[in-house]
């Protein structure tokens, strides 16, 4: 599958999703301090907060956050940033970037950021799934495969490694704050507290109440056609802790805790993540 990517300053891409000119247009890109910056590897939960954050900005009104754009800050044609000059504040910015590779202005002028963390076998099974699922996006002739290309950072996005390791030095950052899918699913409204929080939105109890009713993995299952068109159902798939099971052999179960290990042990994340 290799000719599906290209590779932007040491990270592969899907061609079908970036382009090396909007990178460089990327480079100019003005945030705002009131931007809302999601930063996670892909599958970890993007779409579910996505959608928190727009319940959180619209409680009080029927409307919901209308993306001019594609959500993903890094994707679409070059001329975007141009266009994203002219969106209401606050815009909400979803990236799959590494620390290093966001545009400067979002450090510069203090975006609040929130990084996305699940653990990596069921980022990696659902990556597959998805990959596999999707009619239009490339399939993997096996998951014995797809794990190979995925340890080897080989996939969309680079390496779910890198990602972490990058990310993990600056989750105490000022402006920076963290949440681990397996912690929302456990207890959705403890996190969508800390999420209002954060961004400075103040839900009443009642509010969270519908809003953490609304953001189950069901209800937005049964919406996501809606939502999200025919990916939809693909894109809500199982939304689970622990469906690696199913598809993990035990070779390669320790292979990814070696190699977590090596990557995360003994830094907060690396002691936090859950299976
Ligand atoms: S993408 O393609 O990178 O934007 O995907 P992303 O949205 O980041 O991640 C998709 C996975 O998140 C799960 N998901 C949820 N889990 C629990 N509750 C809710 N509400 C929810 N919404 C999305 C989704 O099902 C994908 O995981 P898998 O394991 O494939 O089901």
């Amino acid at each position: 599958l290799s000719h599906l990517f290209f590779t932007y300053q040491g990270i592969p891409y899907p061609v079908t999703m970036c382009t090396s000119e909007t990178f460089k247009a990327l480079d100019a890109f003005e945030a705002r301090s009131d931007d809302i910056v999601l930063a996670s590897y892909p599958k970890c939960g993007s779409n579910w907060i996505l959608h928190i954050i727009s319940e959180l900005m619209f409680a009080d009104s029927k409307q919901k956050y209308d993306y001019p754009e594609f959500p993903v800050l890094e994707c679409g044609d070059p001329e975007k940033y141009q266009r994203m000059k002219q969106f209401p504040s606050p815009r909400i910015l979803a990236t799959h970037l590494h620390y290093d590779k966001l545009p400067g202005s979002i450090f510069k002028n203090k975006a609040k950021i929130l990084v996305i963390f699940r653990n990596p076998k069921d980022t990696a099974v659902s990556f597959f799934h998805f990959h596999n699922d999707v009619p239009d996006i490339p399939s993997y002739g096996s998951w014995d495969d797809f794990f190979r290309q995925f340890m080897k950072g080989q996939v969309s996005w680079g390496s779910y490694f890198d990602f972490a390791i990058n990310w993990n030095k600056h989750l105490d950052d000022e402006n920076v704050m963290f949440i681990l899918y397996e912690d929302l699913r456990e207890n959705l409204a403890t996190g969508i507290k800390r999420i209002a929080e954060f961004f400075g939105f103040s839900p009443s109890g009642e509010q969270i109440q519908t809003i953490s009713a609304r953001s189950t993995f069901h209800a937005m299952r049964a919406k996501s056609q809606e939502t999200h068109g025919a990916v939809g159902p693909f894109l809500f798939r199982k939304g689970e802790v622990g469906d690696w099971k199913n598809l993990f052999s035990e070779t390669q179960n320790q292979e990814m805790d070696e190699k977590f290990k090596e990557c995360l042990a003994g830094t907060a994340l690396g002691t936090k993540l859950k299976y």
